[in-house]
């Protein structure tokens, strides 16, 4: 059963703008699932609907099947300013019954313990960050939703806290987590939810993403000696339509790209078999690649359009 359902969502400010249009999707537990899309898809609006901040225009969201809390983090920040950084995690645990010694886990896990008696006021803005990520962790809960968690964070701290959902997601949680660190997103997010103008264009697992975006390979081979003469040409000759082929110009190696979805064995197939291989390489093109070549221009081709499911 899904712990998080999305129905039919849309959402039209009073100002006129329709930052959600008729959005649904599902999502199991101990799924880590990021939200992505460019500035002004409408992430914040989705996950401050499903975090029940804001209401909907129309359409429901169906958190779990009743049981479980859901843990929020949202883009802007919201800590209690008075109150020092131990007190803003403190005051999340005694409003949730969380035995203290979770504020201690997650000042630990966040760096915060030198801090921790510093009140929010006086604390960088990466800090701040952190304070913010701890009063949404330092709670069980069934769903955590995290708006931009890593924005502000230092690499390695916004690493940490990625890793840290992907694992809370293991244990069995759904987390929602929207971010444009591509790279960390696919390191360690499960699945995907692309946003664009308001409207759903893709919910998918990351790597299916990935190679249905057309994600290529490239494989290059270093032979032990040049190939013969007429060899190119000969490959050229037999090589499948939508794979490119570059030779090096005296012959001592080649590159293919081949779509990702190919895989490696129809590559070395394709080799003559009478060329000895000294080194082979392979380069996949990232989830950041594939969306920066097809989606971060906003201007698609038609027939990239529709929902990828
Ligand atoms: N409170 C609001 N009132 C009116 N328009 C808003 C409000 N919040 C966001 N918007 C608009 O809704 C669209 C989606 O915004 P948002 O959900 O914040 O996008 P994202 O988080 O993906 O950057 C944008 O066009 C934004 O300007
Ligand atoms: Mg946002």
């Amino acid at each position: 059963m899904p712990s998080l359902t999305v129905d039919q969502i849309t959402k039209l400010y009073r100002t006129g703008t329709e930052a959600l249009s008729r959005v649904s999707f599902t999502v199991d537990p101990g799924t880590m699932l990021a939200v992505v899309g460019h500035n002004g898809a409408g992430k914040s609006t989705l996950l401050n609907i499903v975090s029940g901040l804001i209401r909907p225009t129309s359409g429901t969201v169906t958190t779990g099947t009743g049981r479980g809390r859901l843990m929020w983090a949202p883009q802007r920040t919201m800590v209690d300013w008075s109150l020092t950084v131990r007190q803003n995690i403190e005051l999340v645990a005694r409003l949730t019954h969380t035995p203290l010694s979770s504020v201690d886990r997650v000042l630990e896990l966040l760096d915060l313990e030198k801090v921790c008696s510093r009140q929010a006021e006086y604390i960088s803005g990466g800090q701040l960050q952190r304070v913010q990520i701890g009063r949404a962790l330092v709670a069980d809960a069934a769903v955590y939703v995290l708006d931009e968690p890593t924005a502000g964070l230092d690499p390695a701290a916004g690493e940490l806290v990625m890793e840290h959902l992907r694992e809370r997601a293991a244990a069995g949680a759904t987390v929602l987590v929207s971010s444009h660190d591509l790279d960390a997103v696919e390191r360690t997010a499960s699945d995907l939810v692309l946003l664009d103008e308001g409207r759903l264009r893709a919910h998918l697992p990351i790597q299916e993403f990935v190679r249905r975006a057309g994600a290529t390979m490239k494989v290059s081979v270093v032979f032990a000696e040049p190939m013969p003469e007429s060899c190119p040409d000969r490959l050229a000759t037999t090589l499948p339509p939508e794979w490119a082929l570059e030779t090096e110009t005296d012959r001592t190696g080649l590159s293919v790209q081949v779509p990702l979805a190919t895989g490696l064995r129809p590559v070395l197939a394709w080799l003559p078999p009478e060329l000895e291989v000294l080194d082979l390489s392979a380069e996949k093109q990232s989830l950041r690649d594939v969306y920066l070549a097809r989606y971060a221009d906003r201007t698609p081709a038609p027939q990239t359009a529709t929902v990828l499911k």
